[in-house]
């Protein structure tokens, strides 16, 4: 099978292979074509360029993109997707005066996730997960993180990893999972983390071992939640299970979670909403992306992660979502990008580089995803009519999406 985009206004992020992820000053720039064309064979990006070279393609498709902009799908680095129920009651205490903490302190929260989930059959969690799954491509997310961590049973994580790879299997989007046992301390152990980091250890890592079900460790490293030492724990355990390190952290407070993912050499190092200057200089000269969540900023409203300070030190950075029932019950990547230049000071440029390339990487995929690369997946947006890139995150709340295109099929 074969597509043609033709006459794009403009295609952005054109790269060759050997980008896979941008830093610092270099996220300023978002290479791009004028008057463009993007040609794919099957589930591929087979040629891209000038439509005056454009006449050596025939396509069983052609798709015209005359005043449309073209550019890769965005790349969810961060959702808890796949989760059973709401948490619009809290939502509402929220309004009426009790913080996330008081509402956690008080047996909502995640626990309250989790009871839900633990009661939940495994189809039908498959069922409500899906419905946002279709949701999200709708919205040109292309690529998503998946993370368990609302089950905090054996049974219940199983079932969580189970519905991500059910997905993983029965979906177009690229999937990635991330076991998050170490989300929150259940009920059943409040008075011995030691016991349910064991179970975690003994119990569930061997099993999701067995069974393939993640690609990803990673943990709550949040006062109250789990400390410095649960996390070195988790993360060398997840380690030893072929996980690779990733860390919830520096959400509420900063106290050296930052330097200890690098130390484990994290992927990404997740929320950073609280930063100080030693976790920047943990960063630099690391391997592991900053990941800002800036829908969770809004909803919560708790301050924005300081993407100058980020990026000005020259590090990279990439947005997600963080699609969840309680933070962020969103997984619009329009409005993350949007929210990061209005409330973050990213440009615009800045901001597609974090939701595509940046995402790519923070998910591990960044060799086959995230930018218009020959040989890279054919995960496209076309817009609708709008004047310039920088409509998109402009026009904050309109969807300006008119086709997504993923594994070289429009969804
Ligand atoms: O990433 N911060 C920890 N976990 C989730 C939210 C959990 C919840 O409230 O359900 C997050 O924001
Ligand atoms: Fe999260």
């Amino acid at each position: 099978m074969s597509v043609l985009i033709t006459n794009i206004k403009e295609l952005l992020q054109v790269r060759d292979s050997t980008t896979y992820k941008v830093s610092g000053n270099d996220m300023r720039h978002l290479p791009s074509l004028k008057d463009a064309f993007v040609y794919i064979e099957n589930d591929r990006i087979v040629a891209y360029g000038s439509m005056v070279n454009c006449k050596e393609f025939d396509a069983e498709t052609i798709i015209d993109a005359t005043n449309k902009i073209v550019l890769p799908t965005w790349c969810d680095s961060h959702s808890h997707i796949v989760y059973a129920g709401n948490r619009e009651q809290e939502f509402v205490d929220r309004i009426n005066g009790l913080s996330y903490e008081e509402i956690a302190n008080r047996g909502g929260g995640i626990l309250n996730s989790a009871e839900t989930l633990q009661n939940t059959s495994e189809d039908e969690l498959y069922q409500q997960s899906i419905q946002r799954v279709k949701t999200v491509m709708k919205l040109g997310t292309g690529a998503i993180e998946i993370k368990s961590g609302y089950g905090l049973t054996v049974d219940a994580e199983l079932k969580m990893l189970r519905v991500i790879k059910r997905i993983k299997s029965s979906f177009p989007i690229k999937v990635k999972a991330t076991f998050l046992g170490a989300h929150a301390l259940p009920k059943a152990y409040q008075n011995n983390k030691e016991a349910y980091l064991n179970l975690i250890i003994n119990e569930m890592l061997p099993i999701i071992e067995t069974e393939q079900l993640a690609d990803y460790v990673d943990i709550f490293c949040e006062k109250g939640y789990f400390t410095l030492e649960d996390t070195d724990k988790i993360l060398s355990a997840g380690k030893r299970f072929g996980l690779i390190p990733k860390i919830h952290v520096n959400q509420f407070n900063a106290f050296g979670g930052i330097a200890l993912g690098v130390k484990h050499d994290a992927l990404s190092v997740d929320h950073l909403e609280e930063l100080n200057d030693s976790d920047i200089t943990a960063l630099q000269n690391s391997n592991t992306m900053p990941v800002a969540l800036p829908s969770c900023s809004y909803f919560l409203s708790i301050p924005y992660t300081p993407a100058r300070r980020i990026i000005d030190a020259g590090l990279p950075l990439a947005l997600a979502t963080d699609y969840n029932p309680g933070s962020t019950p969103s997984g619009n990547m329009n409005f993350v990008v949007s929210t990061a230049c209005i409330k973050m000071k990213m440009t615009p440029e800045e901001a597609i580089n974090a939701a595509t390339i940046n995402g790519a990487y923070a998910m591990g995929i960044s060799n086959d995803y995230g930018s218009i690369t020959k040989g890279k997946k054919a995960n496209l947006i076309i817009t609708k009519n709008i004047p310039s890139y920088n409509y998109l995150p402009y026009a904050f709340g309109e969807n300006n999406i008119d086709t997504v295109i993923i594994n070289g099929v429009r969804i």
